[in-house]
């Protein structure tokens, strides 16, 4: 066996069940992301523009050793779902199409949208669950009425064997806005549990959690691209595995988070020390509006901080990181629409504790950034449903690479570090395929 590889049980690959057929795409919400979503995967099947940011549709895989030269796409290597097959539909409060939606959101320019009207104006939002408890900042009168969330639920749960019945499969993906933030209660901890809430309207249930229940119970994987509580909870991890319905963390990592964890290995790689890093963001989309709320900002604050806590492991090295200041602030600044300015400042200290300071100026597109993880969470949870190993133990951690909170198996700390992710994701892609993982050893090159 090659020093640099590992493993390569030839085995799992046949198992796959092929991507035939069509793939139904079920968006919860309407907004921004979403409609950037469908937009750019219409315009990429007519090839106006390329999927860039899409791992699954750009990437390579190295396979075999290094002089073998051989990494094909990623795409061609794994059997995913083609995107002439991808049908989206989805839900929201607001009775808008995709195609006034994305003209609201103006992350696309005018000339992209009118080219791919006639195709957006198809997509028609199904009633919400929705209620304004749990995200303060947004009314809307597109809403299911129902006598208890199990009816809620219910309706779900028929939203999604109507859309079933016109696809081969189905995957459900959050890009709806961030709720308030909610702590795991006794609803929460089993099947039994949850569903007796939906029964009684427990408070600890939120619309998230009803979209999710309804997936799941229906066998459908679920994403979460907001940092809402929803699916880390027994017992959804629970249904999810007892209904091979996968699911993985939370809350797309795109701008700052994002450089957060390319930054924070690099440093700590090198054994830097860090005293403070603030981050403050500008944003005036729509889910800088929601995220205006305390309540829902609280959310999205929990799952920003949570990065740099796990990479810097400070109870390793407490006297590099035991006493980092860590602040995070999002400002609600309509002029700058979607186009999010964000700005860190790390305060840094090398060789003999002599301080030093790192300025990042990020003027980023926060939905350019989130469709191609939209998209890729989307491939990815659907090959995860079709591979036997993979379909049936609810939490994909190997899909940590696009999220800001990675969800995990009881008592195991998640791994934010963006290259690990990467390694990670890619070696199960590897391992599934039933090919040798790498390890980057090499020591071979060298007999
Ligand atoms: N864009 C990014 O870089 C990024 C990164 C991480 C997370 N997110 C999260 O993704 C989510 C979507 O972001 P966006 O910019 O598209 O926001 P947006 O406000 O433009 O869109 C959210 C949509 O969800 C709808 N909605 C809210 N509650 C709903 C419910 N219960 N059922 C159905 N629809 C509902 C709203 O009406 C709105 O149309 C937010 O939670 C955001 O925090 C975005």
């Amino acid at each position: 066996m090659s020093t640099e590889q590992q493993g390569g049980q030839k085995t799992a690959a046949s198992n796959i069940a092929p991507a035939t057929g069509k793939l139904g795409v079920m968006v919860v919400g309407l907004g921004a992301v979403a409609t950037t979503l469908i937009a750019g995967v219409e315009a990429v099947r007519r090839g106006l523009a390329k999927p860039i940011g899409s791992l699954t549709q750009m990437g390579t895989i190295r396979l075999g050793k290094r002089t073998d030269n051989y990494s094909p796409l990623i795409k061609d290597f794994v059997p995913l779902a083609n995107l002439n097959d991808v049908v989206f539909t989805g839900w929201d409060l607001f009775e808008d199409n995709v195609y006034e939606s994305a003209a609201h959101a103006k992350v696309l320019d005018k000339d992209m949208l009118e080219q791919l009207k006639p195709y957006l104006e198809t997509i028609k939002p199904l009633p919400a669950v929705f209620d304004q408890y749990y995200v303060k900042r947004l009314s809307g009168i597109h809403v299911k009425k129902g006598k208890n969330k199990r009816d809620l639920a219910d309706q779900v749960i028929a939203d999604i064997r109507a859309f079933k019945k016109t696809v081969d499969r189905v995957v459900v993906i959050w890009a709806a806005s961030t709720e308030i933030f909610l702590e795991p209660t006794a609803v929460h901890q089993s099947i039994e549990a949850f569903e007796k809430g939906l029964d009684t309207d427990d408070i600890g249930i939120a619309p998230s959690q009803i979209y999710a229940y309804a997936a799941l119970s229906e066998g459908v994987p679920f994403a979460n691209g907001a940092p809402n509580l929803t699916v880390d909870i027994p017992a959804l991890i629970d249904l999810s595995k007892k209904n091979a319905a996968p699911i993985c963390g939370k809350d797309f990592k795109t701008g700052q988070t994002f450089m957060k964890t390319v930054l924070a290995p690099a440093l700590k790689s090198r054994l830097l020390g860090v005293s403070g890093w603030f981050s403050t963001n500008i944003l005036g989309n729509r889910d800088g509006e929601v995220l205006d709320d305390p309540q829902s900002f609280k959310t999205k604050e929990e799952s920003k901080l949570g990065s740099l806590e796990y990479i810097f492991q400070p109870e390793l090295y407490p006297d590099l990181y035991k006493n980092i200041y860590h602040k995070i602030r999002i400002n609600y600044y309509p002029p700058r629409g979607d186009d999010k300015e964000a700005w860190d400042n790390i305060d840094i200290f090398g060789w003999l504790g002599y301080p030093m300071q790192i300025k990042v100026n990020f003027l980023c597109r926060d939905s350019i950034l989130a469709a191609p993880i939209a998209l890729d969470l989307v491939l990815f949870l659907d090959l995860a449903k079709r591979t036997p190993e993979l379909r049936s133990i609810g939490i994909q951690e190997w899909l940590s690479f696009y999220l800001k909170a990675p969800q995990t198996a009881e008592g195991l700390y998640p791994e934010h570090d963006i290259f690990i992710q990467s390694m990670k994701l890619k070696n199960t892609l590897r391992h599934i395929m039933g090919q040798a993982l790498i390890t980057h050893l090499g020591l071979e090159y060298y007999d």
